[in-house]
């Protein structure tokens, strides 16, 4: 199956011939794939192709032997998932040296000898979902709902620092501790201190590897000249074997020193909760409405957060429905997808146009579903801090957008007290007596622009 796809893959680009050529259903090629993910024997770290081909869609260029010069880079600064290597950028700078520890990447991959690799922590439990490259396209990617993280694009979405900071280690270890619950994401919490360290280690490792890696597919599709002959190379030859090209140096340098600062940065990045203290904030989800209405001052509270969460302000009801029930807007799609999709004018839902991509390996693309909150399952964390920067700084990558806080009511955006009102009435909402209104069958529009644009 693989090797025909393959063959049908360089054989024809456009993917209107495909169907026409080869006469097979879209459909039944979708349902093909999805249970056909690339072949992975050995430890190895797949070529991101999903990318590469989004970015010479978008340029109009083949890069594919680009992409092929791009893992040598890789091989160079990284090592290979047999043997991991620190990149000598970071070892060679005081401010970076510490980033990466080689002894916990080796432990984490089973390149360490005295842990055999089917026993070493991200190969035993993580690469079935996540794959060796960190991809989220392992082996039992395609059945999970919503899939597996891909790490490379350098974006985690539950941690204590804003919107589109790097993470600390420490949330990661929490993800990986408590999993992401209501997801696929399991707890780990039989593995030791030390395997959780490596672990977490190991995926900052490969989610600096990915990025490194989209970077140079972006670079080589907009600033090389891959038409001269010979066209421009990451690369070149020496002494029969490839090395890293010394023209390029210079733009690989800078990009690994914007890796290495947003990871170093990332403690500078907290997000800052104060609990105000001139209203009363839930310590915990209650147990009953009950312990709601018992306090007057608390009660005003969530009412005044549900008046938020359905009135225009917030909107929050436009994507998670007017009860909550996650049943408003439940037709967007996360960015992972979006960047290959919607993006670049590709139409996710059109079975035909989609096929390209996943012959290189994406996933048939799936809708993000906005949460229920009559459930009382969160993936970020369930004290009031925890949805406090949810609130704030939304999920990033995914359309749950950040809050704009502002100092009165007469600016768009919300007060930083309503952003706790908000939080009091998340935290209330499944205790809170139904009926919880079930939303209109047409989807409700898009809703206003109180987020805070995402800055890159
Ligand atoms: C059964 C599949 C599966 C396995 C096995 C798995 N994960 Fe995940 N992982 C997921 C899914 C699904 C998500 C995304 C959940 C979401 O976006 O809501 C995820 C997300 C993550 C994230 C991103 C968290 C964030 O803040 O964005 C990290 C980090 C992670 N996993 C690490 C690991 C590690 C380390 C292991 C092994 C110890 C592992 N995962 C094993 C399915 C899996
Ligand atoms: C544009 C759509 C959209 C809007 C507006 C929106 N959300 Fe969300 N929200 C989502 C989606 C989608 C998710 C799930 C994201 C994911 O799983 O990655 C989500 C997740 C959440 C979560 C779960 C966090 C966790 O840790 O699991 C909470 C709580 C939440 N939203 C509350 C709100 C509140 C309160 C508002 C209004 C201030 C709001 N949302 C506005 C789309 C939206």
């Amino acid at each position: 199956m693989n090797t025909i796809l393959v063959a049908v893959e360089f054989t024809v680009k456009a993917n209107s011939k495909l169907v026409a050529l080869f006469g097979l259903g879209a459909l039944s090629l979708l349902g093909a794939l999805g249970c056909e993910p690339p072949t992975q024997t050995g430890p190895k770290f797949l070529a991101n192709r999903v990318y590469s081909l989004k970015a010479g869609t978008q340029n109009e260029v083949e890069l594919d032997p680009t992409l092929a010069d791009i893992q040598v880079v890789l091989d160079e600064y990284f090592g290979t998932a047999a043997e991991p290597k620190i990149p000598k950028f970071f070892a060679d700078n005081s401010d970076f040296a510490q980033l990466l520890d080689l002894e916990k990447l080796k432990r984490a991959c089973g390149a360490d000898p005295s842990i055999p690799r089917v026993e070493s922590v991200y190969v035993k439990n993580c690469i079935n979902c996540h794959a060796w490259e960190g991809s989220g396209r392992g082996p039992g990617s395609a059945g999970v709902d919503p899939y597996p993280r891909d790490f490379r694009a350098g974006v985690f979405k539950y941690k204590t620092t804003v919107r589109l900071a790097k993470p600390l280690k420490s949330d990661l270890a929490k993800t990986v501790r408590y999993g992401l619950a209501g997801s696929g994401m399991g707890a780990y919490d039989k593995i030791t201190e030390t395997e959780l360290n490596d672990v977490v280690e190991y995926v900052v490792y490969l989610s600096m590897r990915g990025e490194l890696e989209r970077k140079m597919i972006d670079y080589a599709a907009t600033e090389f000249d891959l038409s001269a002959n010979p066209p421009t190379r990451w690369v070149k030859e020496e002494g029969g074997k490839l090395i890293v090209n010394p023209e390029q140096q210079e733009t690989l340098d800078g990009f690994m020193e914007e890796i290495a600062t947003a990871w170093h940065e990332a403690n500078n990045n907290l997000i800052v909760v104060a609990k105000p203290t001139d209203m009363p904030v839930l310590e915990k989800a209650p147990v009953s409405w009950d312990e709601v209405t018992g306090n007057a001052e608390l009660l005003a509270s969530v009412n005044r957060g549900k008046e938020l969460f359905i009135g225009q302000a917030a909107v929050c009801s436009s994507c998670h429905g007017p009860g909550g029930l996650g049943d408003g807007r439940t037709t967007d799609y996360d960015d992972w997808t979006k960047e290959w999709t919607a993006r670049i004018n590709v139409d996710p839902t059109d079975a035909e146009a989609v096929i390209p991509f996943l012959l290189r390996g994406a996933l048939p693309p799936k809708t993000i579903k906005p949460r229920n909150l009559r459930e009382g399952v969160y993936r970020g964390g369930k004290t009031p801090e925890d949805i406090y920067r949810r609130l704030r700084h939304g999920i990033p990558y995914a359309p749950m957008p950040a809050i704009t806080t502002v100092a009165s009511n007469d600016e768009p955006g919300l007060m930083e007290k309503d952003l706790w009102h908000l939080v009091n009435y998340v935290l209330a909402m499944p205790v809170e007596p139904k009926p919880w209104p079930v939303a209109p069958a047409t989807p409700a529009a898009p809703p206003a622009p109180v987020a805070e644009e995402a800055a890159e």
